[in-house]
């Protein structure tokens, strides 16, 4: 029998009426720069770039644009469920005339089964939806199944980050990533993870300071 499927990690889908501009290019650009529906190489989809990183949940696009803006000669694969997220990134890479960048709308977890083994230099994992309750904890991204692929689709020396405002986010992460034995943490001292990595471009969810606790960065380098 198959697997059921994974936990809903995230919330709403659709919030506020999607601007006409952005409809469009729902229509005429989500189209031609959405990942295949089947299993893909991602090289093929960019054969120049010197790299593939992946951004998980990109929200509204912003930190997603702004890093393939600075970094023209990587690919970068997002994922968004959200359909205003979606909307709004589709404006950014429009408006920055961005062509390194593919998106699959909907959940990562489908994407990434279809990605081949070490395809990636760099995943991205920014803020992402807390879950603080206990009873909803189980809902949070960050999970021993995700790492096990996370691990696969990461070159060795390929790195992760994961960003959180809330503390017991930052723990759970971090005992789980060390627990799984498939990724090092390079940290030596605080500032390594309280001080914004220097290639860090604040995220629209960071600045809301929704969280807890200050901002913790968590750069994992694949065993
Ligand atoms: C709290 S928001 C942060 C957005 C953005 N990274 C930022 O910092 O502004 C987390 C996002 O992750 C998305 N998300 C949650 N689960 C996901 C999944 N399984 N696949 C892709 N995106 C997911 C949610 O839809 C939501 O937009």
């Amino acid at each position: 029998m198959d697997n059921p499927p994974p936990l809903r990690s995230f919330g709403r889908i659709k919030s506020r009426v999607i601007k006409p501009r952005q409809a469009a290019l729902m229509d005429s650009l989500l189209p031609q720069i959405r990942v295949p529906a089947e299993p893909f190489d991602p090289r093929a989809l960019m054969p120049e770039a010197a790299q593939v990183w992946l951004e998980i949940g990109f929200g509204g696009g912003e930190h997603m644009a702004a890093q393939a803006d600075l970094n023209r000669d990587t690919l970068i694969l997002g994922a968004e469920p959200f359909q205003n997220g979606v909307a709004s990134a589709l404006r950014h890479i429009d408006e920055r005339g961005l062509s390194n960048i593919r998106l699959w709308d909907d959940d990562v977890r489908e994407m990434m089964a279809r990605l081949p083994d070490a395809c990636l230099e760099r995943v991205h994992i920014l803020f992402p939806d807390p879950w603080p309750k206990a009873r909803h904890n189980k809902r949070r991204l960050v999970n021993a199944e995700l790492l096990v692929e996370l691990a696969r689709l990461l070159k060795p020396g390929g790195r992760l980050r994961f960003a959180t405002d809330w503390a017991d986010y930052a723990d759970w992460t971090l005992e789980r990533v060390l627990a799984s034995g498939l990724f090092a943490w390079p940290a030596e001292r605080a500032d390594d993870w309280r001080v914004p990595p220097a290639d860090h471009i604040t995220t629209r969810y960071e600045e809301k300071k929704l969280g807890d606790c200050a901002p913790v960065f968590l750069d994992f380098v694949r065993a």
